[in-house]
Parts: structure tokens; sequence; C-alpha cells
């Protein structure tokens, strides 16, 4: 649907615009849980064929930021994000370090607690001569009220639960540093980064519960809305990129997790579709 339609009970909905115009026109408090990971605003070549990807399967149109707009457009949306979250809620804002500091200072100011800065290892990072490889996110774990923020501590391990390297289980998943492995999807359709379904599913085990309304504002190729859907979770999030919202809305709409590419009657089938959305 399009930014400027009115949306008085809005879920299990992705909105093709700008998140921060957009989001004025939700009510207030209704959000459960926020999961986002925003532009960069770094030289990052959306449409490439390194990352171990053929770029002619990554889809165009990612929408960038300009550096010198990074500190004003972040505190926009996060103050966007604040007005529609419950007291009871939490966010978790992913970043790169390149600009992490913009995101710190607009949380603070907009009033959020931070609750855990978590820290995301994956796989692989780009190959470097002179400097260390980058292969780990920042996640700020936030909410508005820490006193009534929820949180479901056993929601993945039991509290007798033993982790099989020894120790228990619950403790070793709750701490602040996550291996977790990207996800490559070789072969089929892609934007050019994506949060891979085992980091999204932690999340919403321990922040929240079936039913609940889970928001993105910045929903690249749809995993937060896909994945919360798979786990019975209402979604609710923006795309400005047209080809970005189409990809999501197929990928809700058929029911797969990942589009191939070179199937010539699926690339058919998405054509029709796309017209009929479009
Ligand atoms: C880092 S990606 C998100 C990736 C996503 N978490 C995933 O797992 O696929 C950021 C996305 O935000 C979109 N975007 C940038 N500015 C936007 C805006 N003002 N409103 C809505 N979407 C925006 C970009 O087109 C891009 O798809």
């Amino acid at each position: 649907m399009s930014s400027d339609s009115p949306h008085a009970v809005p879920e299990d909905l992705v909105i093709h615009g700008d998140c921060i115009t957009g989001m004025r026109s939700l009510p207030s408090g209704f959000v459960d849980l926020v999961i986002t990971d925003p532009p960069f605003a770094i030289d990052f070549k959306a449409h490439r064929s390194n990352y171990n990807r053929t770029s002619s399967r990554v889809l165009d149109g990612y929408h960038e930021v300009d550096k010198s707009d990074y500190a004003d457009f972040t505190r926009n949306w996060v103050s966007g994000i604040w007005r529609i979250l419950k007291d009871t809620g939490s966010a978790y804002i992913f970043s790169g370090w390149n600009n992490l500091k913009d995101i710190l200072i607009a949380i603070d100011d907009v009033g959020f607690t931070t609750v855990n800065h978590i820290i995301w290892k994956y796989q692989f990072g780009v190959v470097t001569k002179r400097k260390y490889v980058t292969s780990h996110y920042h996640c700020l774990y936030v909410c508005k009220d820490d006193k009534l923020r929820r949180f479901y501590p056993f929601a993945r391990h039991g509290k007798q639960e033993r982790s099989p390297s020894g120790g228990s289980a619950h403790y070793k998943d709750k701490e602040d540093v996550w291996i977790i492995k990207r996800e490559y999807w070789t072969g089929d359709k892609k934007t050019p980064t994506k949060l891979p379904r085992e980091l999204i599913e932690k999340i919403l085990a321990y922040s929240s519960k079936e039913g609940d309304l889970v928001f993105d504002p910045f929903m690249g190729s749809g995993q937060v809305a896909v994945v919360s859907k798979m786990n019975n979770r209402r979604y609710l999030g923006f795309e400005i990129a047209d080809d970005y919202y189409r990809f999501i809305m197929h990928r809700l709409e058929s029911g797969r997790y990942r589009v191939e590419a070179d199937d010539q009657n699926r690339q058919d089938d998405d054509a029709k579709l796309f017209s009929q959305i479009g």
C-alpha cells in the first residue's frame, strides 16, 4: 500500500514509502517490538558481486542516506519509533561501527534506556590487506520504561537445561555476543543485506509473545515481517525502494522464504504478481 493511505489499525501491513513521514500518520503506543537495520550512510555499493554473490540476482534500488544528513535522519526515525512503541515494548537497532555514534546519540536524546549493547559476530567479512576484517555488527537493545519492559528469560532454554559445552544453557544463550551465521541464498533473488532468520527468531523469543505486533521501519528484503509471520507474530513496516517492496510482498503472499532467480516460470509468475500489486 502507498504511504498516503490512511490506516487506523495497522497490522500485517507493508507500507511502500518513507518511514519518517509515514510513521507520523500511525497512532501512538501500539507497537510491541521494533527490530530494525537502518541504512548505513557509507559508500555501500549495493549492487555488486562481492560478499560471494552474483550481482545480477541482487535487486536494484537500495535507498541510501547521505552521510551529512545521517544524524538528522537518525534522530527523526528514532523519535518516530519512540512515539509508536508501547511503554512495555522494546527495540533492537542494528548498526555497523561507522555511524554508530549518531544512533547512540539519538537513542539517548529521544529518551530510550539502553538495556544491552549486543555484538552480532558473523562468519565472514570483506577481505582486507591493510586493516582488520570487520566481522561484527552492533545491536542496541533499548526500551521506553525498564520497569515495564517485557523479557522472557526462559523462552529458549529451561532453567535447569545444560548447554552441550557445559554450564547453564539459558545463561550461555543470553550472553551479549551472538555468533550467528549470515544466510547466503545462493542462486536466489536477494537484497544486498539481510538479517538472518536465526537472529530475528532469537529476539522474537526473548522479547515478544505470539500475537504481538513487530515493527520494522526499514524492511529491505522483509526478513523481520516474514520471520515474524512464521512465528505467529503480527507485522508492520515500511520500505521505500520499489523493487524491494514488491519482493517483500511476493515473499509474504506466496509464503516462500526464498525466491529462486533462475526459474523462468517463477519469474513469469512474479511479473504477473508484480503487475497486480503495482
Ligand atoms: C539495511 S537495509 C534493511 C535490511 C533488512 N533488515 C533485511 O533483513 O532485509 C535498509 C533498507 O531501508 C530502506 N530505506 C532507506 N531509507 C528509507 C526510508 N526513509 N523509509 C523506508 N525505507 C528506507 C532501504 O531501501 C533498504 O532496503
